[in-house]
């Protein structure tokens, strides 16, 4: 028996839940996290993933994945293509991040396999820093003198204001949300856009294809953080990016597949836009040869503006496996039709 939100859940002590990570060292740390959660439970990584490769040459102390049965649940970030032939009674399926386009992507996946995402579990903070930090390096004019002692030259240049900073954020659900209300509360004009009407305290959201050009006219900081689905594939093309106000600013914390980066490109060539940063691309890790590792006007990060937290994570994705347990429908169940 163990604790679980205040209720006491009886589990199958035969239930298995698998680690499948492709990072080295991650799905030993999940492996630990969940385990000391749900101590009754057999919390194994699967042998096609990095960490589980060690398990099997007895590298590192935790229970072998060889001889176990099929897993119940599964939890994790890029499984290997063979995974769901080798688990074919999951029950469920958990993100170890927010984001589900890889795993909708993965040709094994069973159409009626239950996918659930993190929602937060620490990364909302983390967004919202990273998007205040950018605009205070944008507002305060530190990439230009950044260049400036590039060539060891002295001078000051006018800072914008805040109103000169209108900020739209594209995607305001659970990230957004945070990040929008973090930067209006720093004193930015925010407006978010999202498929449906919400509320947010200080951010104006406009919802809808109707609405999606007045929004972008509002906005000179433009920053994406709604998850990539066919609808939001190629969303910032050369017409989206010629509706936001002059000398504007890209910042991509979504995924890469959102951009048109010959767009972004010429746009920023032109002097239509005045900068980008860039935290996720179409290909991750960013090929050496990408000539946006190059661009004077682009600011690069890999991946990182939010990292997943383990411990919050694992902490919400046990519970989420005591609702199963109970039989509840969790939060954070992706809508397979919607795509996030
Ligand atoms: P979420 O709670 O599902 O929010 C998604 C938001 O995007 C919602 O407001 C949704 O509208 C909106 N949206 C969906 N499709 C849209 C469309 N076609 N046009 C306009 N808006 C659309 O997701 P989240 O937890 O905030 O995470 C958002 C994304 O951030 C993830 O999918 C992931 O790709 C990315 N992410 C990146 C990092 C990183 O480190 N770079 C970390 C975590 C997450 P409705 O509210 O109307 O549904
Ligand atoms: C990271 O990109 C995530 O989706 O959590």
């Amino acid at each position: 028996m163990v604790a679980c939100a205040a209720r006491v859940i009886a589990y199958d002590p035969a239930m298995h839940i698998v680690i499948a990570h492709n990072e080295p060292g991650a799905g030993l740390a999940w492996q630990r996290e969940l385990s000391r959660r749900l101590p009754e439970l057999t919390v194994s990584i699967d042998p096609g993933c990095p960490d589980g490769a060690d398990s099997l040459s007895g590298a590192r102390a935790h229970p072998a994945s060889a001889g176990l049965p099929p897993a119940d649940i599964a939890v994790g970030w890029k499984p290997p293509a063979d995974f769901f032939s080798r688990h074919p009674r999951l029950q469920a399926f958990f993100s170890t991040g927010a984001g589900v386009d890889h795993l909708l992507r993965h040709p094994g996946l069973p159409a009626a396999l239950a996918v659930i995402r993190l929602e937060d579990a620490g990364m909302g903070p983390l967004m919202a820093d990273y998007c205040l930090h950018e605009l205070l390096r944008i507002a305060g004019r530190h990439d230009a003198y950044a260049a400036q002692q590039r060539s060891g030259q002295w001078q000051e240049l006018p800072a914008f204001t805040r109103e000169e900073l209108p900020i739209g954020i594209v995607g305001v659900g659970v990230l957004g949300a945070q990040v929008g209300a973090h930067l209006a509360r720093a004193g930015f004009t925010v407006r978010g856009f999202a498929r449906s009407a919400k509320s947010i305290d200080g951010v104006e959201v406009m919802h809808g294809e109707g609405a999606w050009p007045a929004f972008l006219a509002a906005s000179r900081v433009l920053i994406l953080l709604a998850p990539h689905t066919p609808q939001t594939d190629n969303l910032i093309d050369a017409a989206a990016l010629r509706l936001l106000q002059p000398q504007g600013w890209l910042i991509n914390v979504a995924r890469g597949a959102l951009v048109v980066e010959a767009d972004l490109i010429a746009a920023l060539d032109a002097g239509q836009l005045a900068g980008a940063t860039l935290d996720v691309f179409r290909r991750e890790p960013l090929p050496a040869d990408d000539p946006l590792w190059h661009h004077r006007a682009i600011r690069i990060t890999p991946h990182v503006s939010a990292p997943t937290q383990v411990g919050p994570s694992a902490e919400q994705v046990a519970g989420k496996i005591g609702a199963l347990a109970r039989g509840e429908r969790p939060s954070g169940q992706i809508d397979r039709q919607r795509g996030y």
